[in-house]
């Protein structure tokens, strides 16, 4: 059986994804590795382990005590905390990646799962559908650092003979975890706010369209690409994947429908609403969908209710 090591394993993603793949490959088959993290209830089932990705060393051991064959990594600073600590985005985002990489091939790793991001794109890319295959150009540091994840993923991949792979996620919306210091995380606060308080005040304005995805989805998109039939890719870690995409104003009309009397406020951060500015608002994802059959399950509708019910029972 496949044995899977899994960084920042109890982060937004990390932490849905770990019970995922628990589930399909075996509990003692999937290590969740964490960086100085006191390890969540939900992980005591099963292997754990301490891992800082900017060094390698952790990374060499932690993959040959584990006799590792896939390596999930999403371990990665979000795309605000990066624009404010250079440094930090730099050991982990793109020296953890190579540190990724480099211990792969080392220890004779099979396959690298890595998330790219919306961020991948910059001001000069088509807005509006925009194409798997374009001009990216990003101006954040986060963005870099994801168009580095690809070009590296994919040079590995041709040059190297490591199979790597990954998807171009946009914002993750889920209930079990919040995530840290991104441009997105509005979609996920806006539910807390209304549960708690009846309000919320966005960080982005009203009109900034941007393309989100369910956490359901996002997990499914990482386990098919790395399932799908290494003959069929013609792409490996620059896939575009689409759910849905919506606005500030928008996710407040459909959460007011649903809690009569929600009031949304708006109180826009400069810096990520810069970042926002600067990626598309609609992904075209044919490409996935003809290379891998991506399809998601969730749109706005079913996320709403869906998030609404799992929050409510969490926070009751
Ligand atoms: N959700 C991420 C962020 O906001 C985008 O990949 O940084």
């Amino acid at each position: 059986m496949e044995r899977i090591l899994v960084t920042g394993a109890y982060g937004q993603i990390g932490s849905e994804l770990v019970p995922a793949l628990r589930d399909r490959f075996g509990v003692d088959n999937v290590i969740a590795a964490g960086y100085k993290n006191t390890v969540p209830p939900q992980f005591f089932d099963g292997p754990n382990t301490d891992v800082d990705v900017a060094d390698y060393s952790q990374l060499d051991s932690a993959i040959m005590d584990h006799q590792v064959d896939t390596v999930y990594h999403l371990g990665s600073v979000l795309s605000a905390l990066a624009e404010r600590d250079r440094k930090q985005a730099y050991a982990v985002n793109f020296s953890g990646v190579h540190n990724v990489l480099e211990a792969a091939l080392a220890n004779g790793v099979r396959q690298v799962i890595v998330p790219s991001s919306i961020a991948a794109f910059g001001p000069e890319t088509p807005a509006h559908n925009t194409p798997n295959d374009t001009v990216q150009k990003p101006n954040t540091i986060y963005g870099i650092s994801k168009v580095f994840t690809e070009l590296m993923g994919n040079y590995y991949t041709t040059k190297l003979g490591l199979d790597v792979r990954g998807v171009r996620l946009p914002g993750i919306i889920s209930w079990k975890v919040e995530p840290t210091a991104g441009t997105t995380d509005y979609a996920v606060a806006i539910f807390y706010g209304a549960i708690r308080e009846g309000r919320y005040a966005s960080f982005l304005g009203p009109d900034t369209c941007l393309p989100m995805m369910y956490m359901p989805d996002a997990v499914s998109s990482l386990i098919d690409v790395a399932t799908a039939d290494f003959d069929r890719l013609k792409h490996h870690v620059d896939y575009n994947v689409a759910a849905m995409s919506f606005t500030p104003a928008e996710l407040a009309t459909a959460i007011e429908r649903r809690i009569p009397g929600f009031e949304m406020q708006y109180d826009v951060d400069p810096l990520r609403q810069s970042i926002a500015d600067s990626w598309p608002d609609k992904l075209d994802d044919t490409v996935a969908r003809q290379e891998w059959d991506w399809s998601p399950r969730y749109d706005l509708d079913a996320m709403v209710d869906d998030m609404l019910e799992n929050l409510r029972r969490k926070l009751a």
